[in-house]
This record gives structure tokens, sequence and C-alpha cells, in this order.
């Protein structure tokens, strides 16, 4: 499984890609909005840390300015991904984008149906919302089997983006379905080496090797 980080704030991407587990970068416009920057900045400023995807959302929600703004922000640097609302006139411009190699992200995915017309337009990759799908009482996790299944069954390539992830279990849940990517936030991406267990272990193991009165080098 491919780790993305969620966010706009550029030291924290920066330091956590020095774990060399990060494999790309995905925003929105509420992340660049809390980040308080220029979008194109921080944009350009992710891009030039991160070597992976970083995804880019359009502002515009129809299909010309979609086309318009796409462009541009694809022209930034290398490696954006162009993220584009589901709906008529994203799923047009998706396959546009397709015939001009740029690639994308279909965001706002809250339907196995979108999900498959996502992959029929020839998106590089689908973003089902988990979280936000479990605050309204679904199954956010169960949206991600079902279009699993779907690509499954038609060999579809585009990938499976897991977004909205609230919790280190939406992570480890999303993996055992076979979710290509977790866009993760920060501070979740942190979580997830933590176990008490370990932590527990870590400490009588040091003070059990003090007693030993050894040192290794
Ligand atoms: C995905 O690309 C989105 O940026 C993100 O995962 C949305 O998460 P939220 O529902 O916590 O805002």
């Amino acid at each position: 499984m491919k780790f993305f980080i969620d966010s706009a704030e550029v030291s924290q991407i920066a330091e956590l890609s020095e774990t060399g587990l990060v494999d790309g970068v995905t925003t929105n416009p509420s992340l660049i909005a809390k980040s308080g920057r220029d979008f194109k900045e921080v944009i350009k400023e992710i891009c030039s840390i991160i070597n992976g995807p970083v995804s880019a959302e359009v502002a515009a929600t129809d299909k010309e300015n979609m086309l318009r703004e796409g462009e541009y922000l694809a022209g930034l640097a290398e490696n954006i991904v162009i993220k584009l609302p589901m709906s008529w006139d994203g799923l047009k411009v998706c396959k546009i984008f397709q015939e001009k190699n740029i690639k994308t992200n279909l965001t706002l995915c809250f339907s196995a149906n979108q999900a498959l017309l996502a992959a029929k337009a020839g998106a590089t990759y689908i973003s089902p919302f988990i979280g936000r799908l479990d605050d309204i009482n679904l199954d956010g996790m169960q949206l991600i089997a079902d279009i699993r299944a779907i690509y499954n069954n038609y060999s579809f390539s585009t990938q499976i983006l897991a977004a909205s992830i609230r919790s280190v279990n939406h992570v480890s849940e999303a993996a055992i379905i076979g979710a290509d990517i977790a866009t993760i936030p920060p501070k979740i991406l942190h979580q997830l080496v933590n176990h008490p267990l370990t932590d527990k272990g870590i400490d009588s193991f040091v003070r059990d090797w003090k007693s030993t009165g050894q040192s290794i080098l």
C-alpha cells in the first residue's frame, strides 16, 4: 500500500518525507485555506520535496474552466495530479486529460457507481471518502471493498486512493481490503507506529540491558 500525506502544511510534509515512507501528497481547497498560504506557491514547494504524485484541485466546477485550470496546474510541476470533482463535467475533463496524458484524481466519491464512472473515464485515482460516510452513519469501509471488487472484476487500472481517513484502523482496514493507497493526515501517520506494548517492551529491554553492565560498541 502506498502512503500519501493529506496536508498542505509544507513543514509537516518535509518532516514526514524524511521517513522515506511517503509516496505522494493530496491537497484540497480546505487544506489550502487552513494553511493560509498562496495555493500555487504551496503546490510548487510540495512538488520540490516529494518525488511522487501531488494532487492539486481545480476550483472551477464547469468543464471549460476546469480544463483551463487543470492544464495550468499540470504545468506547474511534472508530478502534479489534477484533482477533479465527481460530476459529469469532472468526468468529461477526466477523459480529455487521460487522452493528453495528464494524471487525474476524481475526488468526493461516495458511491460504487461513481467509482465505476471514474474508472470508465480513465481516472488515474479515485478518492472514496471513508470518514465522511462514517460521519452520516454509512459504512465508508464497505465502499472501499465494493470498489475493490468492481475494479477487480473488470481489471480497471484506476487506483483506489482511500481518503477522509480519521483513524489508524481506517488505514489497516483499507490495506486488508486492498486499497492501492491511503491518503493520511500527518497526525494519524504519526500514530501508526504506536502500541503501548511496544513502549512497555522497549522500557523493559533497556532496563534489563543496563542490568547486564555490557556495551555493544
Ligand atoms: C482527500 O483527498 C481529501 O483531501 C481528504 O481525505 C478529505 O478528508 P476530510 O473528510 O477529513 O476532510
